[in-house]
């Protein structure tokens, strides 16, 4: 069942996704495509940030990027899939929070100094990069989204687009008559609605009671006969701010992957440890046989410790508890060897990828219909968009006609 909540994420294009973004990332928003309003996209803008010297590879990495989502089981039937650069709302958007946000914000984002410290082969002293939590409040803020599943490193960008939404509101959001236009929104609720909305924000403002702000909300969004409008206006007005244009997402923190890369440290490209989800079925064999076990293991005689080997990670991902009852018993007595122990992980992980890497075949093969569905999710990426900008533009009062 979906419910009204909407879902927002993006990815930077990094290229072919390995097994570590499918168990990090794809199988949650596989997961939430199913129960939510989801929105995934390709935060082009936001690798050129970072990336803007070799710029020509973005886009190879852009559709590598895409079929291996769909490969993975992202179902554009359920979510709209589209590139951050289709839509140049959020661009505009960006522009205009820019006006708003204090340059101390920016520069407090743990992120900023630590990716300049990071990535010090890249001079990202540049306006862009500064910029970049704002870009990504602007991605989330123009679909309204209210959940938005990141990782841990990205918390603090969605607590900065909370902070950019109650400013943005504060700023724009105190229409001339504010207080009697609510009142007559209020009206039009019915009498019992009424008088309850009128209950539940005097329990909500004289004691702070943020259960019945819940109960209010969902009040409101029970009431068909209310325009869009007026229902902002009685959410602003239930919380004494004025009318929420913007509304605050929630981080729906995405649980730390447990997949392991080949050498035990975490899966990335960066270590040169990865299997990617398109990875020829031999070379996956082969690098996982050849992966590093219990140093102290020398030789078949030797006993082992699963503890401080790499393959038993592995086992915690893919494998049973029988199966993990075995090698912890094997391994320690010396009962079975290491290729023997890594054959049922072997098994799994070619298993787990066959049909990935046959719908990622039909997908190489028919480029049009992955375009296709792209250009399907931007129509409607474009059409929730262009709505804020336009409410965003008249409360700024950017209209000339
Ligand atoms: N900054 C995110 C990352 O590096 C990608 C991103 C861009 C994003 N815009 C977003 C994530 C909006 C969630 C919501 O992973
Ligand atoms: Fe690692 Fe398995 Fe070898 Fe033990 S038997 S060292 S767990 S690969």
């Amino acid at each position: 069942m979906k419910h009204n909540s909407r879902v927002l994420s993006g990815m930077r294009p990094t290229g072919r996704l390995h097994l570590g973004h499918y168990h990090g990332v794809l199988k949650n928003w596989i997961s939430l495509q199913h129960e939510y309003d989801c929105f995934f996209f390709v935060a082009d803008w936001h690798a050129l940030t970072t990336h803007y010297e070799d710029s020509h590879i973005i886009s190879e990495n852009v559709w590598d990027m895409v079929i291996d989502w769909l490969a993975a089981g992202v179902n554009p039937g359920s979510a709209q899939l589209f590139i951050q650069s289709h839509i140049p709302e959020h661009a505009e958007l960006h522009l205009l929070l820019s006006m708003v946000t204090p340059l101390g914000w920016l520069e407090r984002v743990p992120s900023y100094k630590d990716q300049q410290e990071r990535l010090r082969e890249r001079d990202l002293a540049t306006y862009g990069f500064l910029g970049y939590p704002l870009l990504q409040s602007a991605d989330i803020l123009i679909y309204g989204a209210d959940k938005v599943p990141v990782g841990e490193d990205q918390v603090a960008h969605v607590e900065l687009t909370r902070e950019i939404a109650r400013r943005f509101n504060h700023v724009y959001g105190r229409e001339p008559g504010f207080e009697e236009t609510a009142i007559a929104a209020i009206k039009k609720m019915g009498k019992k609605n009424a008088k309850l909305y009128k209950e539940l924000r005097k329990r909500y403002q004289e004691q702070g009671d943020h259960e019945a702000v819940e109960i209010a909300r969902a009040l409101l969004q029970d009431q068909q006969n209310l325009a869009i409008t007026d229902r902002e206006r009685l959410l602003g007005y239930l919380e004494g701010s004025g009318r929420l244009i913007l509304s605050e997402p929630e981080a729906l923190l995405t649980p730390a992957s447990r997949m392991p890369g080949l050498d035990g440290q975490k899966m990335s490209k960066s270590y040169d440890n990865t299997i990617s989800l398109r990875e020829d079925p031999q070379a996956v064999v082969q690098k996982l046989r050849t992966m590093p076990t219990d140093p102290a293991r020398v030789r078949r005689n030797d006993p082992g410790n699963p503890d401080v080997c790499p393959v038993w990670q592995l086992h915690q991902v893919y494998s049973s508890d029988a199966v993990r009852d075995w090698v912890r018993e094997g391994c320690q007595s010396a009962g079975i060897g290491c290729l023997e122990c890594k054959q049922p992980v072997i098994d799994s992980v070619l298993e787990e990828l066959q049909p990935l890497q046959e719908r990622a075949r039909e997908y190489e093969q028919d480029r049009a219909r992955v375009r296709t569905i792209i250009s399907e999710g931007s129509e409607a990426a474009r059409d929730v968009a262009r709505q804020t900008l336009e409410e965003v533009r008249s409360v700024m009062g950017l209209i000339y006609d």
